[in-house]
This record gives C-alpha cells, sequence and structure tokens, in this order.
C-alpha cells in the first residue's frame, strides 16, 4: 500500500496531464509519479542510455499504419522515410504492410539493409544525383518520381531495363501553412505546373523514352494539412491533369499519388487530419472527378511520415540548470536543444512537456525550457507549465518528437546526436547508438595526421 491508495485525491492531483492525443499510446505514469512509455520508466531508460534520449514507443507505431489501413480501405500506405528512419523502423513500416517513400541514397540503403522489397520503394527528390539515380534504378527502385526535365534526360541515359515513373506536379493548392513546408503552389521549387501544360509536356518527353514508364501523377501539397477537403480538390485537378494527358497523347495513367502531409496535435489545443473523413472524401471525390471525366478509377497512394512516427517519440533530457532573469522568464536549461530538434528554431514549432521522473506536486510555474547551444533562440518550448521546485537533475520528457527530430538532428557546437530507445511490452532495445566525440574525430582528417605524424 502507497500514500496514494490511502489518498485518491493526491493520486489525481499527482498524475501529470498527459493528453492521449498527443503522447504515445503506451503512455503511463507508475504510483511513483514516473512516466512509463511500453510499460518502461523512463527514468530506467535515461539511467540506462543517458540523455539526451529518442524514446520511441513500436506499438504506437505500428498502431498508426494499423490505423491507416483501416481507416483508407482501397488506399496504399507508403511510409515517408524522411520523417524517421532506421533499419527498425523501415521493418515495423514493411511488417505492416506499408511501403517507402525515400529520398536519397542514404534513405535507400537503409530501407534495402531492412530488406524492403525494392519494388515497394518511392524514390524522390527535387535534384536527385546521377549517382543516386543509378544506384536506385540497378537496384530496381519501384518508382522514381521525376521532377524536372533535366531528371527525364538523365534517366533515358541511365535506364538499361523498363523504369516505372510518376511525375511531379504542383496542383495550385495552397494549405495557409508554413512558407517552408508548402509545396503544392506553383512558386516553388517542385514539379511541374499543371498551369501552362508544363505537366504534359514532361509526359510527352517521358512517353518517347521506350525504358521509362509513365505509370500516373504525384502531389504533395505541404505538411501539417489538417483540413481533408484539400486532399479531395487535389484529386479533382489531377484526375482533370490525367484526362488531359490522355486527350493529348493517348496514355491512360493508373495511379495517383497525394503525397502526405497529415496534421498531428503538438499541444492540446491543435487540430488534428481525421483520418475517417480523409477516407471519404478520397473516395468522394474520386467518384465525382472520374465520373465528370469519364476517366478510370486509378490507384490512390498515399505517402504520410509525421502522422506515422511523430507521437511515437518521446525525448528525454536532464534538466541542467534554473535560471530566473529580473524581470524576465525562468529559464529550465536542459542537456539537448536545437541540435536534436531543431524544429523550434526552424518553424517555430510548439512542444509538449513534462516532468518524467516524479510526481508533479504542489505549486506550478510557468517557464521556457532551452536548449545548451549557443543561440538565445535555442528553445525547446515556450511558456510550458512545470513544478515551481524543478531543479538540476530533474528529468524532462519532450512529446510529439517522432518525426523530422532524429532525422533532422545536426552537431552543431560538436554536441553528439542521441540514441534511440525503442520501447515495448516493458524491453528497451538500442535502435541507434549515441554518437561519441570519437565519431566526430574520425571524420576530421586534420585529427588523424596530427595523431599520425605531428603537426605541420
Ligand atoms: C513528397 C513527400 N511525401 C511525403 C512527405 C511526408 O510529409 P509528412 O511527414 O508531413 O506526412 C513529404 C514531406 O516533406 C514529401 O515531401
Amino acid at each position: 500500500m502507497t500514500l496514494l491508495d490511502f489518498l485518491p485525491s493526491l493520486h489525481r492531483a499527482a498524475t501529470p496531464r498527459i493528453d492521449p492525443a498527443i503522447w504515445p499510446s503506451t503512455t503511463t505514469v507508475d504510483e511513483l509519479g514516473r512516466l512509463c512509455i511500453g510499460d518502461v520508466p523512463l527514468t530506467d531508460i535515461a539511467d540506462e542510455f543517458r540523455t539526451p534520449a529518442y524514446v520511441l514507443d513500436e506499438t504506437d507505431f505500428r498502431h498508426r499504419i494499423r490505423g491507416y489501413h483501416s481507416a483508407l480501405k482501397n488506399v496504399e500506405i507508403m511510409y515517408a522515410a524522411k520523417a524517421l528512419l532506421t533499419t527498425d523502423v523501415a521493418r515495423w513500416a514493411s511488417e505492416e504492410g506499408a511501403g517507402l517513400d525515400v529520398s536519397s541514397s542514404g534513405e535507400l540503403a537503409i530501407a534495402l539493409a531492412a530488406d524492403v522489397d525494392p519494388a515497394r520503394i518511392v524514390l524522390h527528390g527535387n535534384a536527385k544525383p546521377t549517382d543516386e539515380l543509378h544506384y536506385a534504378t540497378s537496384i530496381g527502385v519501384g518508382r522514381i518520381v521525376v521532377d524536372s526535365c533535366m531528371e527525364i534526360a538523365y534517366l533515358a541515359c541511365e535506364v538499361r531495363k523498363p523504369q516505372r515513373v510518376l511525375i511531379r506536379v504542383t496542383p495550385d493548392i495552397d494549405i495557409h501553412g508554413h512558407a517552408a513546408v508548402t509545396t503544392g503552389v506553383n512558386d516553388q521549387k517542385f514539379g511541374f505546373t499543371l498551369a501552362d501544360g508544363h505537366a504534359a509536356d514532361a509526359a510527352k518527353r517521358i512517353l518517347h523514352q521506350p525504358l521509362l514508364d509513365l505509370v500516373g501523377l504525384h502531389c504533395h501539397i505541404g505538411s501539417q494539412v489538417t483540413d481533408p477537403t484539400l486532399y479531395g480538390e487535389s484529386i479533382r485537378r489531377l484526375i482533370a491533369a490525367m484526362a488531359d494527358i490522355r486527350a493529348r497523347h493517348g496514355v491512360i495513367l493508373h495511379e495517383l499519388n497525394i503525397g502526405g502531409g497529415h496534421g498531428v496535435p503538438y499541444v492540446s489545443s491543435d487540430p488534428e487530419l481525421n483520418l475517417a473523413e480523409l477516407g471519404e472524401i478520397i473516395e468522394d471525390s474520386l467518384d465525382w472527378a472520374c465520373a465528370a471525366e469519364r476517366f478510370p478509377r486509378p490507384r490512390v497512394v498515399v505517402e504520410p511520415g509525421r502522422a506515422i512516427s511523430a507521437r511515437a517519440g518521446v525525448t528525454l533530457y536532464r534538466v541542467a540548470s534554473v535560471k530566473s532573469q529580473p524581470g524576465g522568464r525562468t529559464f529550465v536549461a536542459v542537456d539537448g536543444g536545437m541540435s536534436d530538434n531543431p524544429r523550434v528554431a526552424l518553424y517555430d514549432a510548439k512542444y509538449t512537456v513534462a516532468l518524467a521522473n516524479r510526481h508533479e506536486l504542489g505549486p506550478t510555474q510557468i517557464v521556457t525550457v532551452a536548449g545548451r547551444h549557443c543561440e538565445s533562440g535555442d528553445e525547446i518550448a515556450r511558456d510550458v507549465e512545470l513544478p515551481a521546485d524543478v531543479h538540476p537533475g530533474d528529468l524532462l520528457a519532450v512529446a510529439c518528437t517522432g518525426a523530422y527530430q532524429h532525422s533532422m538532428a545536426s552537431n552543431y557546437n560538436m554536441v553528439t546526436r542521441p540514441p534511440i530507445i525503442a520501447v515495448r511490452h516493458g524491453r528497451t532495445r538500442e535502435l541507434v547508438r549515441r554518437e561519441t566525440t570519437a565519431d566526430l574525430l574520425a571524420r576530421d582528417l586534420g585529427a588523424s595526421r596530427i595523431a599520425v605524424g605531428g603537426h605541420h
């Protein structure tokens, strides 16, 4: 029996506010007030693997893909590897029936190392290097999403056997989101515009190449999209474009890839894309557009990244110092920052933070959780409520950090990158080890010259 068993009201007060819309689906709080994910107390992970550390809930990740399969019945799911990729993550995705969207030779190599079927991989990129195209075609990648006329020319020289390709088009749809992730409008670097017949011209160039097999169109309108009707509009515009290509060139394209960008909540008041509504809108707009154009129903593909991996991830930090600036804010500084989470500096992203090692009893205060890097903009979260007695040594958990954190991490200030620790059914597994200073020195060739021959 603990004190909390005698005092249920104390238990309520002691339970951190864990919003299930934001934290991994297996998150619980044990009787000591410790946050647990996958039945593993986060304090155990911090003790064993040190901090900062990325924790990944395998159950949550798999559960998100299953959610896609049940909400989007006739739609193929390609997990967008740019959100988070390790060989284990690639394997989980393919075991759950998802293909993989990759955007570099590195992502492709990891997918292949995980034994993902190359036929179920789509390669993206607005400036794919020629050696990347060579690698992708030689291993038989399932689809290449063509992004420029130059790429069509490169591919035509490169391929030795038939290669399926899609054309990336911009449907001129504005998601009214952050400029860095608004990719569906005409004035940005990706794809061919539907306007002025650019996409139809790209189709003509591809159709002239006997080994390039044009199977469909692709678009990606942006990230953090929460209005499903924008995808319905994309479908209508792309089916019209397919009908135009049929009229001009006499070919029927069978594949319609509407990209990813499905929005997830980072803080409790954030909206999220409702998958059931998305499923209905995809069906309705396909019915409508195909009937209007008398066009056969294509195979529909989606490429969610964030919506699969973001909520599976939590980042652990140790509090290093607490400082109240006179007339200013209180800063709780931690042992990581913009090198493991660049999204705050890049997109002004908001995050949810909780104390992970003990009960949040007593009065609270509003603080800024700051990183350890040499910039005043190096913040993890502003205006978060933490106990007034938060102190060095406390463990903080930041929710919804499974997407675009590890994959965008850097070595700013020569800080080494954190490990990724997977949790499931009470067990931990280290997917990616912590980077070491020796790793940094190994890439610095001057350092090895000094070690061998001294200074020159
Ligand atoms: C072509 C393409 N597909 C899919 C995605 C995944 O986006 P999200 O992780 O927001 O779902 C991106 C993201 O940049 C992308 O560029």
